[in-house]
């Protein structure tokens, strides 16, 4: 923001006056990277005022993914969020939701700019986006996420930013963004490797609809990341393993395909494994968040280039990064998530998913958002189009939750995010099934030997013998016997 820009200059408190009751209010950010900071608690402060005062003040909430605690946490709180998509990950708003307080919409993330562009979430009011710089004709320059700001921006009415004085401005040196015209005019994307670019550096918004620019200066939320664990570290053995076997036979030639990873500990212990092991080729990686292990494993020159909507890491790796953006910024593209996790570009590259799920069931149905097919725990996020798009999809858990009171291998799922026709490969830190080229019974049995945990074997496998014959083997009076008995004793096999 130059002193020549003509935009109005406002504290957070001013700006939110902007924002009313019932409006849709789509805030930037791709997990907490490039998220609005200041509106929001000014936002829940607003909110409380209204209430206190026996007012109704209750907005609609878009963002990329999931988001910065002051959304889905202060302004949870503050009981100032009616309707809520496409993702969340906070404690406090999934309490909510789970208790019908909140009405949450999951979408994948790749059809989140196009649902808004075509007005199928509705109108959005306002939207509120950080950015490093905006100038007079309406270039926005992003920060540490592209997201759907770019689409927010477009289809918004009123727009606020946040120009935030802590982000390196050399951030735009890895934007990448360019907006999709609306089907069926639609051209092929020119991504054919995973670091091609197509775009610009900045978004686009009509000058006319900026309402407030509200300077600050704060750091991204803190990314907790725990060192991997032993379970994490078996589990990102198998996968390892199947790798080398993939590429030893040939399966898929001389280099890696470009990886995917989920968020989370398990995917990061992954990558890491997969950037210590001597035999693993340099590789790239066509992703949705930049996450920590990465970064160590470009400065070993292991990942050679990176694909992605968000950078999510510590401070201390934004730092690393943003001290050394010679080199780190032709190595990295950050992209809006309509790209991202475009369904044919990951189709095209051969991307190599690695996802987590909860629970996964006999035939490879795949529960990745809903405990006891009933309680939200996150959502789907990215990992339905990932998962189904692959050249390889693997789904990743532990075998047992909470001491073993919980199997991750079930007879049926009580939702599922991911179908048997999606995927493909899981592994527990027992083992790996590949359940490619198995029908329905030999999935079962794969399942069972490789992947269940030793306590739950013997049930599981009684379960497939006396289940009546048929494509798929099922006997619907049993098949949630196991939840009905967590949700009873607390435990899947109260008798052991
Ligand atoms: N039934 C009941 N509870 C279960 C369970 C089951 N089958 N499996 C796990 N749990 C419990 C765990 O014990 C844990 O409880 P706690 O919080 O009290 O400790 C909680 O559920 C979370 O399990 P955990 O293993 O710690 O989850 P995680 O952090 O590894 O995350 C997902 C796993 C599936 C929730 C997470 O990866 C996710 O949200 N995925 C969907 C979105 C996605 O894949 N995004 C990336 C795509 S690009």
């Amino acid at each position: 923001m130059t002193a020549k820009n003509p935009y109005p200059i406002m504290t957070a408190e001013e700006a939110v006056l902007n924002i009313s009751d019932g409006d849709m209010v789509a805030f930037s950010g791709f997990t907490s990277a490039g998220s609005a900071k200041v509106i929001p608690k000014a936002l829940a402060d607003r909110a409380r005022e209204h209430h206190d005062m026996g007012l109704h003040y209750k907005l609609k909430v878009l963002t990329g993914a999931s988001t910065s605690a002051a959304i889905d946490k202060d302004l949870a709180e503050a009981d100032a969020i009616s309707w809520r998509a496409p993702y969340q990950s906070d404690k406090a708003i999934r309490n909510l939701i789970n208790q019908e307080e909140v009405e949450y919409v999951e979408v994948h993330l790749s059809h989140l700019p196009q649902a808004v562009s075509s007005g199928f979430l509705g109108k959005v009011n306002v939207a509120v986006i950080e950015a490093s710089e905006v100038t007079a004709d309406g270039r926005v320059y992003l920060t540490t996420s592209i997201g759907a700001s770019p689409t927010f921006l477009r289809c918004a009415d009123k727009v606020i930013i946040e120009v935030n004085r802590h982000h390196s401005p050399r951030l735009r040196e890895m934007a990448d963004i360019r907006i999709m015209p609306p089907p069926p005019r639609r051209y092929p994307i020119h991504i054919f490797e995973p670091m091609m670019r197509i775009g610009w550096p900045y978004a686009l918004v009509d000058p006319e609809k900026i309402v407030a620019i509200v300077e600050t200066d704060q750091p991204d939320d803190e990314m907790g990341f725990a060192t991997p664990d032993d379970i994490s570290k078996q589990i990102a053995g198998h996968v390892i393993e199947f790798l080398l076997g993939e590429m030893s036979a040939a399966q898929h030639p001389n280099s890696m395909f470009p990886l995917q990873a989920g968020v989370g500990n398990v995917a990061n212990a992954v990558l890491s494994g997969l950037g210590a092991h001597p035999d693993i080729p340099p590789f790239y990686m066509y992703s949705e968040v930049f996450q920590n292990a990465m970064v160590e494993l470009m400065m070993e020159g292991k990942l050679l280039g990176a694909s992605a909507a968000s950078l999510t890491v510590t401070r201390e790796k934004l730092k690393a990064i943003t001290d050394d953006m010679d080199f780190f910024a032709p190595r990295i593209v950050l992209r809006p998530q309509e790209i991202s996790n475009h369904p044919g570009i990951i189709r095209r590259l051969g991307v190599i998913a690695l996802n987590t799920a909860i629970e996964v069931d006999l035939y490879g149905n795949a529960n990745s958002s809903h405990l006891y097919g009933t309680h939200s725990i996150n959502g789907i996020g990215g990992s339905g189009e990932f998962t189904r798009n692959s050249y390889l999809s693997f789904l990743m858990t532990p075998s047992i939750a909470k001491e073993g009171k919980i199997s991750a291998i079930v007879p049926m799922c009580p939702h599922i995010d991911n179908n048997e026709h999606s995927v493909q490969i899981v592994v527990t830190e027992q083992g790996l099934a590949d359940l490619r080229g198995l029908g329905p019974t030999h999935r079962a049995q794969v399942l069972i030997e490789k992947c269940a945990h030793p306590m739950y074997k013997d049930y599981l496998r009684k379960y497939v013998r006396d289940s009546g014959k048929g494509h798929i083997r099922h006997d619907l009076t049993r098949c949630y016997e196991l939840h009905r008995n967590l949700m009873e004793h607390g435990t899947m096999l109260p008798e052991a």
